[in-house]
């Protein structure tokens, strides 16, 4: 069994009979969906999910577990995802992919969000390794872009895997991948992205994450808000 699994799997163990669940969307997020499925299969476990992205969506179908729409949802019992960063207060950076608009209103709507990874996501300040992940309306890009780099901000739109056009997310927006001084707080990052105009969401999950389940060589830690 990789770290990966492990910890996804000891997501599990948080999810009791009855309960509405998040499905997260990458490699870790996919184990935890694959161990519901065995859990509903060997065990009897009855629960519904609901989905952060197509892709996870698909697999819970072929994988048989009931899956219900966002938009019939206002709540969820807990939601397992993984992050690209995850800062010694437990701020994330996700968003990698296309869904982060999704992701991040299930980790606000969940009772309970448990984070899943290994060590190498753990990161001092937010933006270490990656570039912030910004969704924005199409028509706004430019405009946005300008606003952002006005407080020191650099980056550009993303380009789609081809490089011959844009990124499209899920929902529409482009998304421009922005890096900011490390000498701005994660709070004050939060907030002076969430209000600027023609924003849609981004990659910055300030205060959202209950618990953390870290892995490395097969030792899952568990981190607390
Ligand atoms: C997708 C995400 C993923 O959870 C994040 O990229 C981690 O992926 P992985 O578990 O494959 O390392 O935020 O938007």
């Amino acid at each position: 069994m990789n770290n990966k699994q492990l910890v996804a799997i000891q997501a599990a163990t948080y999810v009791k009979d009855g309960m509405l669940i998040g499905l997260g969307t990458g490699s870790t997020a996919n184990y935890f969906i694959e161990e519901l499925a065995r859990r509903q299969r060997d065990d009897g476990l009855k629960v519904t999910t609901v989905a952060s992205s197509t892709i996870s969506a698909n697999m819970a179908q072929s994988l048989h577990l009931p899956i219900v729409a966002l938009e019939h949802i206002s709540r969820i019992d807990l939601y397992v995802d993984g992050a690209d960063e995850i800062t010694p207060e437990m701020t994330l950076l996700k968003g990698r992919g296309s869904d982060l608009v999704k992701e991040k209103l299930l980790a606000k709507a969940a009772t309970q969000f448990i984070v899943v990874a290994d060590t190498s996501k753990l990161v001092s300040y937010i933006g270490q390794n990656f570039v912030i992940p910004i969704e924005v309306i199409p028509f706004a890009w430019q405009l946005t872009k300008k606003n952002l780099e006005d407080v020191g901000a650099e980056g550009d739109l993303r380009p789609n895997a081809a490089k011959d056009g844009l990124w499209i997310s899920s929902h529409g927006s482009y998304v421009l991948d922005m890096k900011f001084d490390k000498s701005i707080d994660a709070k004050t990052l939060n907030d002076l992205i969430n209000n600027t105009p023609g924003v849609v969401e981004h990659g910055i999950f300030y205060g959202l994450a209950d618990t953390i389940l870290i892995v490395e060589n097969g030792i899952v830690t568990e981190l607390r808000a």
